[in-house]
């Protein structure tokens, strides 16, 4: 008898937990997409249906849940700035329920790391009965929302098994954005960017990210390992990041966590910071860059204890971390590793278990 092993069932490896290794595998998925969506002659390719498919409609309506979902709003950014196609995202939850008014031609992407998830699927069934076209991201070939949906993209991370979602996330907007690339091309728009090059980059971005592990997690634990709540705030793309970047840390930490955009704190949130509250600011977008700023120093002078993560460029000397430089469509999938690396670690000093955090599961199968 002669086991088929390949190097995703060696487990765990040496790390104490599956998601500090699913973190770590990033880079390498990075790759292994542009590798897997390049053709013979190295360029970015993929079903012509599906691109057709998409121009034929009038407006893409990205429907997940969890990390999926709030992957779906850096898609509908991608999407949106490349192909000048309306993107809504929606919870799955909701939209089935609830369902907004749709335009004559949707379009519908379901992102969904196992392709098993209950609530997900039953809006793709209603899809499929109005006779719409649909197309699955997911991890897993043959899953439910795959061989329902009309379309699939895979995203080629590997297995995830931690429960909170790492590369499933980083690995949904490196597919989206090559379906943004090449949506655009087919529409005889101008490149936004070469994004086999600009995915590259990010390759290497994250691994000097991850290099520098060592500092989230002093972080977390000078300022994380102990606190009741925490709040992490950013705006346009850096809002959109927060939301994952909260979810993370409060899945996997039990830290009461709220994602913010930075410019509603005024609005309510700062009447919830107190001396020491820990506010991780996200800095990647230029347009907004100084009114972000703006607002960490607004929850300073209330006592909050501030970090400010802050891409090359838009750094200043006050900063906890900056992050190298990538194209500005692309920041979350290297503003994203901080966060995981910092949720990793609260929650591992906390004494939790990383990888199945309470009253959680891996996959939900059940509405
Ligand atoms: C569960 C998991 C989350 C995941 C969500 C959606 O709640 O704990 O990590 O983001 O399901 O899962 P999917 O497989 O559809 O991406």
């Amino acid at each position: 008898y002669t086991a088929h092993l390949d190097a995703n069932d060696l487990g765990k490896g040496t790390y104490p937990y599956y998601m500090a290794k699913e973190i770590d595998e990033q880079p390498a998925v990075m790759r292994k997409i542009i590798q897997n969506y390049q053709n013979e002659q190295g360029e970015l390719e993929m079903d012509p249906e599906i691109l057709d498919s998409i121009l034929a409609s009038d407006r893409i309506y990205i429907v997940a849940c969890g990390t999926s979902y709030n992957a779906g709003w850096v898609g509908k950014q991608l999407l949106e700035k490349t192909t000048n196609i309306p993107t809504e995202v929606h919870l799955s939850s909701e939209f089935g329920y609830n369902m907004p008014l749709l335009t004559e031609k949707p379009f519908f992407i379901f992102l969904s790391q196992s392709g098993e998830t209950a609530d997900s699927r039953q809006v793709l069934v209603q899809v499929n009965e109005m006779g719409y076209p649909s197309l699955t991201l997911t991890n897993v070939p043959g899953s439910t929302l795959s061989r329902e949906a009309q379309f699939t993209l895979l995203l080629y991370a590997g297995p995830e098994i931690a429960v909170a979602s790492t590369k499933a996330y980083t690995a949904q907007i490196a597919v989206m954005s090559i379906l943004a690339e090449l949506t655009a091309k087919a529409k005889g728009l101008p490149v936004e960017m070469d994004v086999a090059h600009e995915l590259a980059i990010v390759a290497s971005a994250i691994e000097s990210v991850i290099d520098d592990k060592e500092i989230f997690e002093q972080l977390s634990l000078t300022h994380l390992s102990t606190s009741r709540n925490a709040f992490y705030i950013g705006r346009g793309i850096d809002y959109y990041l927060v939301m994952e970047a909260s979810l993370k840390l409060k899945e996997v930490s039990y830290v009461q966590t709220e994602g913010f955009a930075a410019g509603e704190l005024k609005h309510g949130t700062i009447a919830l910071i107190e001396d020491n509250t820990p506010v991780i600011s996200i800095i990647t977008d230029k347009k907004t860059a100084g009114h972000t700023r703006g607002n960490a120093h607004e929850v300073i002078s209330r006592g909050a204890h501030s970090m400010i993560i802050s891409m090359d460029g838009l750094n200043q000397p006050e900063d906890a971390y900056v992050l190298p430089k990538v194209h500005e469509l692309l920041t979350p999938l290297v503003s994203v590793i901080p966060t995981q690396l910092i949720a990793y670690y609260t929650s591992l000093h906390r004494g939790n278990d990383v990888d199945k955090p309470r009253n959680l599961a891996k996959s939900v199968t059940v509405e």
